[in-house]
């Protein structure tokens, strides 16, 4: 169908059920156990109401700031997500070229379909991307990769490694999609975990955790990270304040951090970010000055990219947006989820009568129907 034809993301994702494979819709759409997270990272930004100032010239309209030092045209990123080749042969290529006019930020998958060699090749200059790390049991393999992307430095622009994920969510709709592992679309960087005996069944994501090692720490794998890379680290997937303000003592080396609950995938009743957003705002608010706080899931509108703005993140990504954009109409359908958000963000934003995007803070929510503690 005419992507344009589609207004909001609720539609061009039904499109893009229809479209993708059975297998790729299940292991998209699937989370957890009961997908109790995964609802309510969506439910928590319905939750919470805007305060609209007016009489107030909105006729200007800002987006742009600035993540980790680097000017983007918008606070939106792809977060990363494996296996987008699995929606379309454009791929994380396509996610890239999709947004590209956007000035957003893409953080390529560790499990990605595509190289990161490939994924970065005929970026705009000035395109930002992250590379995100699952580390390796056999950490050489890791090493390897970092090795790189540290040559793809005018690219990548920081390293990304997910904590959230140590095992595998439960994630029944995935698993009854038995013996994909042949099938998949994988790229070379996943290729070496692949030999090393996988087991055959239990869904793509089962398929995809082979090999992903469970023993990292904050003493043994922030220090072996300084070792080979000097890009600046942002941790994914922290749940509570304690660990927010835990990883703000690791700056500088740790930049940002990304309170994610992995789009409810990994643990199910897990907390939406809004509710982490929440308690470091009362246990440890200096956390947002030594470090850039950045969150992901449930985000469908612009409000909710507003909404999380003015609760302190400086920046907010879309995991299944990007993937069912490009299951809908490859690169245009990507482009056409970004410019959706762009302009229900930017209408939010006059709504409210503000101009830039350093302006948003609570002042123009109020959370209490969310606060709970
Ligand atoms: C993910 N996510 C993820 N995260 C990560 O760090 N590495 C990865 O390889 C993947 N792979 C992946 C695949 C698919 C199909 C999905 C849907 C998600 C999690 C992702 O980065 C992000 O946290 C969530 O997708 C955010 O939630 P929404 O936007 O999908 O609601």
């Amino acid at each position: 169908p005419d992507m344009q034809s589609l207004l909001n993301l609720e539609e061009i994702e039904e499109v893009a059920t229809k479209q993708v494979s059975k297998k790729c819709w299940a292991y998209y759409y699937s989370a957890a156990d009961d997908l109790v997270s995964k609802s309510f990272n969506g439910l928590v930004y319905k939750q919470i109401l805007l305060r609209p100032r007016v009489f107030v010239d909105c006729t200007k309209c800002d987006t742009s700031t600035t993540l980790l030092g680097h000017k983007v045209g918008i606070p939106l990123y792809v977060s990363p997500a494996a296996m987008a080749r699995l929606a379309h042969p454009a791929g994380e290529l396509g996610i890239a070229q999709g947004i590209s006019t956007f000035g957003a930020m893409q953080i390529v998958s560790n499990n990605a379909s595509m190289t990161p060699e490939q994924i970065v090749e005929g970026s705009l200059p000035g395109q930002i991307f992250g590379w995100q790390l699952y580390v390796q049991n056999e950490r050489k393999k890791s090493e390897d990769m970092l090795a790189r992307i540290n040559k793809m430095s005018d690219k990548y622009k920081f390293i990304c490694l997910t904590l959230d994920a140590p095992v595998p969510g439960k994630r029944e709709h995935d698993e009854k999609q038995k013996d994909v592992g042949a099938s998949l679309p994988v790229s070379s960087a996943v290729k070496a975990g692949e030999k090393a005996g996988r087991p055959g069944g239990g869904g793509v994501g089962q398929q995809l955790f082979w090999g992903t090692a469970a023993d990292l720490t904050w003493k043994t794998t922030l220090p072996w990270l300084a070792k080979h890379t000097k890009l600046p680290i942002v941790l994914k997937g922290l749940q509570t304040h304690e660990d927010a303000y835990l990883a703000a003592q690791y700056a500088p080396q740790v930049k940002a951090i990304i309170l994610s609950n992995h789009g409810g995938r990994a643990l199910d009743t897990a907390p939406p970010a809004v509710h982490t957003l929440l308690e470091i705002r009362k246990y440890c608010p200096e956390v947002f000055n030594r470090i850039e706080v950045w969150v992901d899931g449930g985000i469908k509108r612009g409000t909710d990219v507003v909404k999380a703005l003015c609760l302190g993140a400086k920046a907010v990504g879309v995991g299944r947006p990007a993937l069912f954009g490009l299951g809908a109409g490859g690169v245009e359908g990507v482009h056409r989820t970004f410019e959706i958000l762009k302009a229900e963000t930017e209408t939010c934003m006059r709504l409210l009568g503000v101009e830039k995007i350093s302006e948003l803070g609570p002042k123009h929510i109020n959370s209490r129907a969310v606060e709970r503690d």
